[in-house]
């Protein structure tokens, strides 16, 4: 064997010896608290993520709610970062992107759900934010009120189907089918002006969105190994469908995206006149945005990232609630109440603009927001040019830092008896530590520079798909238990185990 190959292995062994080093004595993190394994590599993650729970993964935000028990409120879970558990300080890394302090996200996520150019990956501060600019009149109150006529719609179709082909029968309907299908309904006439019809699949099992759900599933696989990304871009279409057939539906959906985005890029279809609004791709064209942003590809990633993050987020608030409703009698014979008085003729849903004034409902649906979490995975932001305090400590430039929801909705400080499902904590103007209101404690959807953009549309579905059913139908739980409706994995979004059947129900009469 020629000697400089004999000499690789040793030359390979002490590359990897001297990063140990570095990363143990030498990086500006190595004074922080943590474990060493996590200091040394990033496979401490990795193992969390996908191998932990006998194979389930999805463990490493609880793995990091360990550390903070074990070494104190700040804790370095990877070579790179540093986790805050302190609900006081979620405003710091969330807070403003400015020209003087630019706040830039890390590009560790950034491949793992195949959308490396979409306003939500984008890593530079600057960046995003002209991307988010071009974003920003699509997602404006007076467009997503816009749609209240679309929304109503797809909750009247669910409200049918229930009536006719549920409602005193003894078939059970699956929860996690029903508001994946809704969602993506209204998204979709959102971003692209025409509604799939996934609400009238059979069963509420629409492949499409049944797609939707399984991506999260190699979220982490994405992000660990950049080859499997890759590999997916590679492998011909016929043996990927062979390989993973329920992408079928996502892959056709795609192409019909592209489809729409290049006859609009080519000039057939600029006109917004043959939908029912302008789409997102409409607003992208007519912005600043330079030519390379408004590429085919771009556009395609841009839309899909909006209907990824507009479907699996606003479906989990829904089955977490409607868990806790009906597994909670006080809580449930309190809302119909307020919902009966409200709306007497149960045929006429009041719209969205009333709805948010009922306390109750307002209450229950904060109260869903909390323990469904949002992002349960810590997000990291890094802020460029200056170094943060937290508590004694000095973080320096350039170090990324996460916080996550799940530690804030669960501060038993902020919110006592924090497992339990309480409305009522929402009451009469309630506050947080340094006498903030407790909804600065809300962290769902993220805040600052780059929090949800489509906020105010998951609060319209989450009013008006509420007050809907709830008002018009007698339901019971149907074989489930807590962890069909908790936080048991963590894949970006929180999930149940993965041999969870959902929250399901019957519907025994209509109200
Ligand atoms: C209850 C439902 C929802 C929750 C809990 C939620 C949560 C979040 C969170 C936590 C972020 C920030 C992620 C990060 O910083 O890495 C985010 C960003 C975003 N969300 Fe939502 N979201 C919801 C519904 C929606 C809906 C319905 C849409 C679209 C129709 C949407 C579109 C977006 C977009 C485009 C971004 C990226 C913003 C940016 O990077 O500037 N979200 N969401």
């Amino acid at each position: 064997m020629p000697l400089f190959l004999s000499l690789l292995p040793i030359t390979y062994a002490f590359y990897c010896l001297a990063i140990v080093v570095y990363r143990l004595f030498f990086s500006p993190l190595a004074k922080f608290p943590g474990p060493k394994l996590a200091a040394i590599t990033g496979w401490y993650e990795g193992y969390y993520d996908i191998f932990a729970r006998g194979g389930e993964g999805g463990q490493f935000a609880r793995q990091i709610e360990k550390l903070h028990q074990q070494y104190g409120p700040i804790v370095r879970v990877t070579p790179r970062e540093l986790h805050i558990n302190d609900p006081t300080f979620f405003s710091d890394p969330y807070g403003p992107s400015t020209r003087s302090k630019p706040m830039d996200k890390s590009d560790k996520f950034r491949y793992r759900f195949g959308i490396p150019n979409a306003t939500f990956s984008t890593p530079a501060a600057e960046q995003h934010q002209e991307r988010r600019a071009a974003l920003n009149p699509f997602f404006s109150k007076q467009r997503i009120r816009g749609l209240h006529e679309g929304l109503t719609e797809n909750v009247e179709r669910i409200s049918f189907r229930f009536a006719t082909e549920y409602a005193g029968t003894g078939k059970v309907v699956n929860f996690n089918d029903v508001w994946s299908s809704m969602t993506m309904d209204t998204v979709t006439a959102l971003a692209f002006g025409r509604s799939t019809t996934c609400s009238a699949a059979p069963d509420f099992e629409a492949p499409l969105a049944k797609g939707v759900q399984a991506l999260a599933w190699y979220a982490h696989w994405n992000t660990h190994f950049q080859i499997f990304n890759d590999m997916m871009r590679l492998i011909p279409v016929p043996i990927m469908l062979k390989l993973m057939p329920h992408v079928k539906p996502i892959m056709e959906f795609q192409s019909c995206i592209r489809e729409q985005v290049a006859a609009i890029v080519d000039g057939k279809d600029v006109k917004a006149t043959e939908v029912s609004h302008p789409t997102i791709f409409h607003d992208i064209i007519n912005s600043n945005l330079p030519a390379s942003d408004k590429s085919v590809d771009r556009l395609t990633e841009e839309a899909s990232s909006v209907v990824g993050a507009g479907t699996e987020t606003t479906k989990w608030v829904l089955t977490v609630g409607t868990f806790h409703l009906l597994d909670n009698g006080p809580v449930l014979a309190r809302l119909k109440a307020e919902l009966a008085e409200a709306m007497p003729d149960s045929s006429k849903i009041l719209p969205y603009s009333d709805l948010e004034k009922l306390p109750y409902l307002s209450a229950v649906i904060q109260e869903s927001l909390r323990m469904s979490y949002g992002q349960v995975q810590g997000m990291p932001r890094i802020n460029r040019l200056h170094p943060w305090k937290f508590n004694e400590w000095v973080i320096p430039p350039g170090v990324l830092v996460s916080m996550d929801a799940y530690s804030v909705h669960s501060n038993e400080t902020v919110f006592p008896n924090a497992r339990a499902f309480q409305p009522e904590r929402w009451f009469n103007n309630p506050t947080g530590p340094g006498g903030r209101p407790l909804s600065h404690y809300l962290t769902s959807f993220g805040k600052g520079s780059r929090g949800c953009l489509g906020k105010e549309l998951a609060y319209m579905e989450l009013f008006v798909a509420i007050a809907t059913l709830f008002r018009r139908f007698e339901m019971e739980l149907y074989e489930t238990v807590r962890d069909d409706a908790d936080f048991v994995l963590d894949m970006v979004v929180p999930m149940p185990p993965r041999d969870s059947k959902g929250v399901r129900a019957i519907i025994k009469s209509v109200s």
